[in-house]
């Protein structure tokens, strides 16, 4: 089933999240449901907060993304990723321009690590670290963010920031067209296009 995405203003994106403790079918939907709206919205990483869940999950499929020399070095896409913590990361920086499906249309250039090593637990609850570089990377800590409740505008200056006011302004009131459904930040239901 395809979820709303909450918009930026929502509180869900802010809300505090609660470790995984243990696998069921209602988490197992909950992860098959989150792939589907991730696919939906044409998007590469999708967060739980982001469907307005507190569990620390998220999933990621950077193989639209991915260059032919990368695809060959990543893991089997898509990734599920339980209860996250980054352990290491490089001191070498990237910049990358990003977007995220709870900001639509809003694309903004931000520094990051460029690689990085993450503890997490699949779709099972195994233990799992894997080290990873460039767009899968990029797209970890974007969607590690989400579970702290930071999103990538909380990282542009106050003058970026300004510049965007509008448009944020109209992405929480939900004035804005996309091809998935949204809840603004009021709770309001939102249709696709
Ligand atoms: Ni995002």
């Amino acid at each position: 089933m395809v979820l709303p995405i909450y918009v930026y203003g929502h509180d869900a994106l802010r809300a505090d999240t609660e470790p995984v403790e243990e696998n069921s079918d209602a988490l197992q939907q909950l992860i098959d449901d989150m792939i589907e709206t991730m696919y939906a919205a044409s998007g590469i990483g999708l967060a739980a907060p982001q469907v307005g869940r507190t569990e620390r999950l998220f999933v990621v499929d950077v193989m639209p993304m991915a260059d032919e020399s990368e695809v060959r070095d990543l893991p089997p896409q898509p990734m599920v990723i339980i209860n996250p913590e980054i352990v290491a990361e490089s001191e070498e920086q990237t910049e990358f321009e990003e977007g995220c499906l709870s900001i639509p249309e809003v694309r903004e250039v931000v520094p990051r690590p460029q690689r990085i090593r993450l503890r997490y637990q699949d779709r099972e609850l195994n233990d799992r670290e894997i080290e990873v570089g460039s767009i899968l990377a990029r797209v970890m800590q974007h969607e590690f963010d989400h579970l702290e409740g930071i999103l990538f505008t909380d990282y542009l200056s106050s003058f970026r920031r300004r510049l965007l006011r509008r448009s944020l302004r109209k992405i929480a009131g939900g004035e804005v067209d996309t091809d998935y459904p949204l809840i603004t930040k009021d709770g309001e239901k939102v249709p696709a296009e």
